[in-house]
């Protein structure tokens, strides 16, 4: 086998034909799917008559090419590297092609493929040429009109993009629908489905008048799952149109909900299509968590109807351009109807543990990359989450008004288009006349910026000098990095606990300002400052960076308690926290005995004695750090230590507040009818941290409150808290009954069962490992659904790491058997599960051995694209 071969941004050249119009003709069947394509094709000004057309294919059985109605001889056309090439075509012309694809055994899932009942697509980023030959790329945009042609009784609904313009019967008990999409799109964005469906009507009125249909798609028994996605889309619809001055564009907008997915959703034009498990909700089934989940991905993939489809990517190395700036939209959407400090603690705990973490390791790219050998594998946290960022920091940089008049003028001047980060940003200093060369460089450049603040003090000039310097680490083949445009927003708290008028070199500015750090090192000062004010940096977490400052115990406890910045109280609290585990991490190592710094207890009974912030935001804040954001502080990983350490800390904080979180628990009790409201959702999250609390103290009684919040059946996110205790508790008496009762219970409901899969594996004891090779065999499960294998192998991997570290190695082993096996069955979800094995730089000798063993291991075999290029670099 050839080794693969990266592909170059500084390659990139137009395409040389241009597709006008695509007539699709699919006469589908499960193994042997028939697709006529008539396209009508015509040459880029640029090039000559001697420029071969050359389109992409992947599988496909080829049985007519014909050029004009002319059919072409084999000698006339070549096939090669999943390419097909005719050397001399006119400049205008009409290309026919005819292939047979086989839906039923496509395990990757990408292109045209079966899942359950039904048929349906995937084809961003490059799964269209799966389905037939064309030059898939997003700058070559085309009008569709789809015929669709099935059986009367297996397939009574047929769907694809834009609108149903003609339906009719033919021979054999056989149908069809002609779908047509007037909106030039890239062939990533064509979607068909069909299958034996039940449909969910609702309407939307445009802020222009125009009724447009809305239809859910969904098996018949998932109808009772339908309302929640049906209300977000309805939401989502009217926030772009008041956030963003965006209204929809078709009659008609369609959803379905599919089970074999690899993603969570895709935005096909007028015809998205989810994971079931991104759009199927109802308290009985599904947790808050879930809730909040689905309506953000319903409107994620909505938004991108303007950012990414009337405005798409020239190329997949601009992928940011529509996933950075739309998860921005999601996350602005999602503050707005919920929680808004809680989202942003959400949002930059993720950045800061899985973003960090990926760009600490191997795979570390820039949000931009300049080269790439497989595309999928680009869909990660540094497009999505770092992508984002910036796109935040921009809006930050120009003020909410000016970043509106760019983002018009954006939709505006390049509507139809396929562009570049580029256009983008320079849209945006033009609105604005600022200067974002320098801030050009966040997409350009690998890894997460290190800040390192100093503050000092003068008490006779009343002055303090804040300097910060900055850093970017070396990451793959990126070994300089030069200063980035940093915006830090920060405030003084007095020794009161009061805001201080911020007074920089006699400007005043207020207790809140945006300090712009563009210099490797720059100082700040202060005037007019008295004795023991306390900095409080990076509010709102304003850049994605690591930030060090040598807060004391007692500043973090002030800030704690005093900062006006909900997120940086939160993050005093994780900071405070993170001291004491580090402290109790030294203990684990030298084998002495834990104890928990009184500070953070006494600070722990403050916030529940007298809480000052809502109870979603106290929630967070009794959160611990999680043992991956703790292992992203340390040089050299003790997997045991932490995991030690962090579980002492949360016995300690139970023994000695547990009347506290007890009267916590009571205090939050619902009665309500469920709503997946902000307050009533912020009130079950106190609640069960409290409750989780109360477990940790191994009291019987707390364990009995576990139970009967479990038997009393609320709702599932009490439901799953609850099984959660009792099935990681050392109380095999409690846990596993409650384990089989609601596996029996749930056994009809895949999703359920999901949710069952990852409590079971998740659980901290030496037996976990065992239980995943034995739910491996359970009929609910199978490796080629990508849900079910993520909530059992991902779970496990990504959320158990004393058990994935294992220093027998056998964690370490399962994962590369799954790995084996998926890279033959489904390479892109192959390439996701295998990142835990190629996390082990900062781990000890002994682990790094094996898990580079299993990478050798894998390596051995026959590989794809995908597992080919994160092994590769695991191992450079
Ligand atoms: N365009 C993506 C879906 C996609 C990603 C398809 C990779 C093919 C390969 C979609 O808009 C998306 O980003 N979906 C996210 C959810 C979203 C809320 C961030 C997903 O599927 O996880
Ligand atoms: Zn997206």
């Amino acid at each position: 086998m050839a080794e693969p071969q990266a592909i170059h941004l500084s390659d990139y050249r137009p395409p040389a034909y241009r597709v006008e119009k695509t007539e699709l003709t699919f006469d589908l069947d499960p193994s042997t799917t028939r697709v006529r394509t008539r396209l009508h094709l015509q040459r880029h000004p640029e090039y000559g008559e001697d420029a071969a057309l050359t389109l992409h294919g992947h599988g496909l059985t080829t049985e007519r090419v014909a050029i004009d109605g002319q059919a072409l001889l084999e000698s006339e056309y070549r096939i090669e590297d999943d390419q097909l090439v005719i050397d001399r075509v006119p400049a205008e012309f009409v290309l026919d092609t005819e292939v047979v694809i086989d839906p039923a055994n496509n395990t990757a899932l990408e292109g045209l493929y079966v899942s359950g009942p039904m048929f349906c697509t995937q084809c961003e980023p490059e799964g269209f040429r799966r389905i037939t030959w064309y030059p898939d790329r997003p700058d070559v945009m085309s009008v569709f009109t789809t015929t669709v042609i099935g059986d009367r009784q297996r397939q009574p609904v047929l769907l694809s993009n834009g609108n149903p313009i003609e339906r009719g019967e033919l021979p054999n008990d056989r149908h069809f629908v002609t779908w047509e999409d007037p909106h030039p799109k890239p062939s990533y964005l064509f979607a068909l489905v069909a299958g034996s469906l039940e449909c969910v009507r609702d309407s939307f009125t445009t802020m222009s008048g125009r009724e447009v249909a809305l239809e859910l798609w969904v098996e018949a028994p998932n109808l009772e799952k339908t309302d929640w996605a049906m209300a977000s889309l309805k939401r989502a619809m009217t926030w772009d149109e008041e956030a963003y001055g965006r209204e929809y564009d078709l009659d008609l907008f369609m959803i379905v909900a599919v089970d074999d997915f690899n993603m969570g959703a895709m935005e096909n034009k007028g015809l998205n299509i989810f994971n079931s498990a991104a759009v199927l909700a109802n308290p009985q089934t599904t947790t808050d968590a879930a809730f909040q989940r689905i309506e953000g991905i319903v409107a994620h993939e909505y938004f991108h109807n303007w950012s990414g489809n009337r405005v798409t990517c020239r190329d997949w190395f601009q992928l940011a351009l529509k996933e950075g700036f739309t998860v921005f939209r999601d996350q602005s959407f999602s503050s707005d109807i919920n929680s808004a400090p809680v989202k942003r603690i959400e949002d930059a705990a993720l950045l800061r543990t899985l973003q960090f973490a990926e760009d600490a390791g191997p795979t570390a790219h820039p949000v931009r990359p300049d080269h790439f050998i497989e595309i999928s594998n680009f869909y990660t946290l540094t497009i999505y989450e770092k992508g984002a960022e910036i796109v935040r920091m921009l809006s930050n940089l120009l003020g909410e008004e000016t970043f509106r008049r760019g983002s018009d003028l954006y939709f505006e001047r390049f509507d139809g288009q396929a562009v570049r980060v580029e256009d983008f940003v320079d849209v945006m200093a033009e609105v604005s006349g600022e200067d974002l060369t320098q801030f050009m460089r966040w997409y350009a450049q690998a890894g997460t910026p290190q800040l390192t603040a100093r503050s000092d003090y003068n008490a006779e000039q009343r002055q303090l000098t804040l300097t910060i310097r900055q850093q970017t680490p070396p990451t793959p083949g990126q070994e300089d990095k030069q200063a980035l445009h940093v915006p830090v927003r920060m405030g003084l708290l007095g020794a009161d606990g009061e805001p201080i008028k911020l007074v920089i070199n006699g400007e005043s500015n207020g207790t809140d300002t945006v300090l712009h750090l563009r210099e490797a090192e720059q100082r700040w000062v202060f005037d007019d400052v008295d004795e023991g004010a306390v900095p409080s940096l990076l509010r709102g977490f304003s850049a994605p960076v690591r930030l060090d400052y040598p807060w004391s115990r007692d500043e973090l406890s002030h800030l704690m308690r005093f900062d006006e910045d909900g997120f940086n109280r939160w993050d005093a609290t994780q900071r405070l926290a993170l001291i004491a585990i580090e402290e109790m991490m030294v203990a684990h190592q030298r084998g002495e005995l834990m104890a928990l710094d009184a500070r953070l207890i006494e600070a722990f009974r403050h916030l529940l004695r007298e809480p000052t912030d809502d109870k979603a935001v106290l929630a967070e804040m009794l959160r611990l750090p999680s043992e991956a954001w703790i292992a992203e502080q340390q040089t050299r990983v003790d997997i045991d230590a932490i995991h030690g350490a962090r579980r002492a800390a949360i016995e300690q904080l139970a023994d000695n507040l547990f009347a506290e979180f007890e009267s916590v628990y009571h205090a939050n009790q619902q009665t309500d009818a469920y709503a997946p409201t902000p307050d009533q959702i912020a009130s079950r999250s106190l609640r069960n941290v409290a409750l989780s609390y109360l477990v940790a103290n191994g009291e019987p009684e707390a364990l009995n409150m576990a139970r009967a919040q479990y038997e009393a059946d609320h709702n599932m996110t009490d439901v799953r808290a609850a099984l959660t205790l009792l099935a990681h508790s050392d109380r095999a008496d409690l846990g596993d009954p409650a384990i089989r009762a609601f596996g029996e219970r749930w056994a009809h409901d895949s999703l359920v069962m999901d949710q069952w899969f990852a409590t079971q594996v998740t659980r901290p004891q030496a037996d976990a490992l065992e239980r995943v090779r034995f739910l491996m065999k359970h009929p609910a499960f199978s490796i080629k659904n990508p849900n079910r294998v993520r909530a059992l192998i991902g779970a496990f991997t990504q959320q158990n790491r004393v058990n994935f570290h294992r220093l027998d190695g056998q964690g370490y082993q399962l994962l590369a058997d799954v790995v084996i096996e998926l890279n033959r069955l489904n390479p892109e979800i192959a390439a996701r599960m295998i990142v835990p094995l190629t996390r082990y730089h900062r781990l000890d000798e002994q682990r790094q051995k094996l898990m580079r063993g299993e990478l050798e291991r894998i390596r051995k075999e026959e590989l794809s694209r995908n597992v080919y290029e994160v092994v590769e670099k695991a191992l450079a």
